[in-house]
C-alpha cells in the first residue's frame, strides 16, 4: 500500500483516533460532573451512562483502530516491529485495553453497586478510581500521538516516512 490509498488510511487513523481520544476525554468530563457536582439519584442516572459510551463509542472507534493497526503491519511498509515507536504504540494499545474494561468500566460497575448499599459520598472518595483510570487512558493516548507525529528513534529519513516514497 503507498501513495493516495495510504493517505486514506492516515485519514481513516486521524478520525478514529480522535474519536477514541475525544470521546475518552468526555466520558472523564462527564464523570467529573457525576462525582462533583451531583446528588444520588443524579448519580444513579449519569454513571450508567460512562460504561454505555464506552459500548457505543470507544468500542466501535477502537476495534476501527487497531484494525487499521493490522492493515498498517501487515500491508504497509510501517510493519510492526520494524519501527521502535509503532511497537510501542501496539503495547499501549493492548495496555488500554484492560484499563478500559477492568479499570474505568469495571470500577464504575462496582462503585455502583457500593452507593447502592452505602450511599453516595460523591467527590474523590467516590469517583478517584474511576477518574485514575480514565486519566491515565487519556495521558497513554497524548503519549501515542506524540509518538505518531514525531516518529522518534528514525533510522533514516526513507524508512521513517515510507508514505513518502
Ligand atoms: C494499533 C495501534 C496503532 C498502530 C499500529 C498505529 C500506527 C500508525 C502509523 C503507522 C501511523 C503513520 C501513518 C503515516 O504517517 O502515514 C500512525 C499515525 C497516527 N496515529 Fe496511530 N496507530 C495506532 C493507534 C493509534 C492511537 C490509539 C492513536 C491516538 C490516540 C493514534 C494516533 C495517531 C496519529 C495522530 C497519527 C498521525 C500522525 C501524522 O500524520 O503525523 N494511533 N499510526
Amino acid at each position: 500500500m503507498k501513495g493516495k490509498t495510504l493517505k486514506w488510511l492516515r485519514i481513516l487513523h486521524i478520525v478514529s483516533t480522535g474519536i477514541w481520544f475525544g470521546a475518552t476525554v468526555c466520558i472523564g468530563g462527564l464523570s467529573a460532573i457525576c462525582f462533583f457536582n451531583q446528588n444520588e439519584s443524579a448519580f444513579f442516572i449519569i454513571a450508567p451512562l460512562v460504561p454505555e459510551l464506552y459500548r457505543q463509542i470507544i468500542l466501535p472507534a477502537a476495534l476501527f483502530t487497531i484494525a487499521q493497526g493490522l492493515v498498517y503491519g501487515f500491508f504497509t511498509e510501517w510493519g510492526f516491529f520494524k519501527h521502535r515507536w509503532v511497537t510501542l504504540k501496539w503495547v499501549f494499545t493492548i495496555l488500554l485495553i484492560p484499563l478500559i474494561g477492568v479499570g474505568a468500566i469495571g470500577q464504575m460497575f462496582s462503585l455502583i453497586d457500593k452507593v447502592k448499599t452505602t450511599g453516595f459520598y460523591g467527590g474523590l472518595y467516590d469517583g478517584g478510581v474511576v477518574l485514575l483510570f480514565i486519566s491515565l487512558q487519556v495521558i497513554i493516548m497524548l503519549i501515542m500521538i506524540g509518538l505518531s507525529v514525531f516518529k522518534p528513534w528514525k533510522k533514516n529519513k526513507k524508512s521513517a516516512s515510507p508514505h513518502l516514497i
